[in-house]
């Protein structure tokens, strides 16, 4: 079997050859298609592919039109939003994804960026610590109990909200669960969002919610650019000037955001799952995913079922 591992965003080398050890061990085919600019590229290269790997890769249906001999596809990496799950089940291809395989990354990358916001950016100026303030986590799957791990270790109060996760469960993690977004969002001094981009989250984080947050909130971003509502948190942003919103993912409006110098940053590309292990973890449970479905049909990892 051909397997196509294509990332607009490359693998770190390490992973790319790991990838390939797992699936040639198991008598597939690598085809390596790597920092493509054009869809052009992808939908030359899915032509004769029976699987596909990919990270934030947009797999549309005019890619699986293209993808003639295509059998499954796995995002290597928790959101499938870029996935068209109707168009992969229409074309009879397995959809899945690699939960937990990038989550501490991720969390990691959260501490980063928010020492980073806490110190004024580095500027020089007396900044504040995240010892003794109030983190309220929005979803509390793989990557936000990572985030509430490393919180502890900072000593900062961690609270959570996760519409699906029952409240038991947050509080076996030793997090304070909160009845609803707003109460998070009111009793935080920073909110870090895990929420997946689904038709329900989309534009959910605007003007009312944000402005919920005490005086010095912070926002912070590492999951998608479309659970916010960009107009209203710029709105939100100019009337304000307590605020600061952090991200990992780049906003449509970034030109506007930039407005607000000291107060907004983000990273060039998306960077939370950018480490060796990240992509060695998500990149290989891929192509082990893969095995086991031409093996014998495994598919625990489907998501368009
Ligand atoms: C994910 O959903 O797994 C993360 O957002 C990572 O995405 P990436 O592989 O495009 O960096």
């Amino acid at each position: 079997m051909k397997v196509l591992v294509a990332t607009e965003k490359p693998f770190a080398a390490s992973a790319v050859e790991g990838i390939k050890k797992e699936v040639e061990a198991a008598g597939h085919e690598l085809v390596l298609l790597e920092k493509y600019t054009e869809k052009a590229r992808l939908l030359a290269a899915v032509k004769d592919a029976d699987a596909l790997i990919v990270r934030s890769d947009k797999v549309d249906v005019e890619v699986f039109d293209a993808a003639k001999q295509l059998k499954i596809v796995v995002r290597a990496g928790a959101g499938y939003d870029n996935i068209d799950l109707a168009a992969a089940t229409a074309h009879h291809v397995v959809a899945e994804n690699t939960p937990g395989q990038n989550s501490n990354a991720v969390a990691e990358l959260v501490f980063g960026l928010l020492v980073f916001a806490v110190r004024n950016f580095y500027n020089g100026k007396s900044g504040s610590e995240l010892k003794g303030k109030r983190l309220g986590i929005l979803a509390f799957g793989n990557v936000g109990r990572n985030v509430a791990r490393i919180a502890k270790g900072f000593g900062m109060e961690v609270c959570a909200y996760d519409a699906f996760c029952p409240t038991a469960a947050i509080e076996t993690a030793g997090v304070r669960a909160c009845a609803s977004v707003d109460e998070l969002f009111r009793s935080s001094d920073i909110v870090s969002l895990h929420i997946p981009a689904t038709p329900e989250t989309l534009k959910s984080i605007d003007y009312r919610t944000v402005n919920l947050l005490p005086k010095g909130g912070i926002l912070i971003n590492t999951a998608r650019k479309e659970v916010i509502n960009e107009p209203e948190l710029l709105k939100l942003l100019a009337e304000r000037t307590d605020l600061k919103y952090i991200t990992d993912i780049k906003p449509d409006a970034d030109v506007d955001f930039q407005q607000f110098e000291g107060r907004y940053f983000s990273t060039p590309k998306k960077m939370g799952a950018q480490t060796a292990e990240a992509n060695i973890n998500a990149g290989i449970a891929a192509a082990k995913q893969i095995n086991a479905f031409f093996a014998d049909g495994c598919t625990t990892y489907q998501v368009n079922k």
